[in-house]
């Protein structure tokens, strides 16, 4: 395995491995790599001759006040993880080195970028689909995969290679959850014991939305408030930014079931203590 600092660096090996013919994956990622990372990487590995990855805490995806300094990071560790989950190639640039000090484009997908998560970190997509846009050309991947954990994000970088006609497959892979069904975050690690264990709340209601949507419930607007109310309750719950039902494809609310629903996406982003989750799951009607 081969750690690429240089934006030209990772650009000639690419170059190379382009010329002998090789089908490249890439799986873009934060650090701090958990099973849901190295579920996107065993994914790449089956499907391509060579596997990319890159490490980097995107300063700009970071909102004045959120967690950008106290992002975790170990980069040894995830070395080691990348490496033993069949990663090739991980590039692991500086912020220097991704944003020039005279730096001045940014990507806006609008609507899907304002809303849900959009709503309460504003500019967070757009530092999202710039950082995305930036190393899907410098890597230039036959295919990209992606974590249906952050659903919304999969939605916007999906329509993102479409609007811009980009030359590579984007891939969902589903979310890597703990036993009790918390989702795997690198910022789970920001719980107390306590709060840890009140987590599987948001994967709790979840479930509680596809029981009764499954009893037949049709109204979703009712089931979303009993939800609300559900959650709020729970005192380690400081704030629920949004509980929704929305269309998986365009992310449109969706306020009843009808005889022609098919998938609604459950989605949730709830404060536990001093750290935002998120979760969500596609019900089948
Ligand atoms: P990060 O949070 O590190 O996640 C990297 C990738 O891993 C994303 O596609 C995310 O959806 C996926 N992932 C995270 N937790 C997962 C889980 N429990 N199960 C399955 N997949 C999971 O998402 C980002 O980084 C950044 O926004 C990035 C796309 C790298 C741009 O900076």
């Amino acid at each position: 395995m081969k750690i690429l600092k240089k934006i030209t660096e990772c650009k000639s090996v690419v170059n190379n491995l382009k010329k002998k013919g090789f089908i490249t994956g890439f799986v873009p990622t934060m650090g701090f790599l958990h099973e849901g990372h190295l579920s996107l990487i065993k994914m790449a590995r089956k499907e391509c001759g060579r596997v990319f990855i890159s490490i980097f805490v995107n300063p700009t995806q970071f909102g004045p006040g959120e967690d950008f300094e106290k992002y975790p990071r170990d980069i040894k560790r995830d070395i080691s993880l990348a490496e033993k989950g069949g990663t090739d190639y991980i590039f692991y640039p500086t912020a220097k080195e991704m944003y020039d000090t005279d730096f001045k484009t940014s990507i806006e997908v609008k609507e899907l970028g304002s809303i849900m998560c959009g709503k309460y970190r504003p500019g967070h997509f757009a530092g999202v689909a710039t950082v995305v846009l930036k190393l899907l050309n410098i890597v230039r991947p036959d295919k990209a995969y992606f974590g249906q954990k952050d659903y919304q994000q999969l939605v916007i970088i999906k329509r993102m290679v479409d609007d811009l006609n980009l030359d590579v497959e984007i891939i969902g892979g589903p979310t890597i959850r703990e036993n009790d069904g918390l989702a795997l975050s690198s910022r789970n690690k920001y719980l107390s014991v306590e709060e840890r264990k009140n987590a599987i709340i948001l994967y709790e209601c979840l479930n509680m939305a596809k029981d009764m949507i499954k009893k037949g419930e049709k109204g979703l607007e009712e089931i979303r408030k009993t939800i609300m109310t559900d959650l709020e309750k729970n005192r380690f719950v400081k704030k629920v930014d949004y509980f929704d039902f929305r269309d998986p494809g365009t992310l449109e609310h969706v306020k009843r079931v009808d005889n022609d629903s098919k998938n609604i996406l459950a989605a949730t982003a709830v404060w536990i203590g001093r750290t935002r989750l998120i979760d969500n799951m596609i019900i089948k009607v």
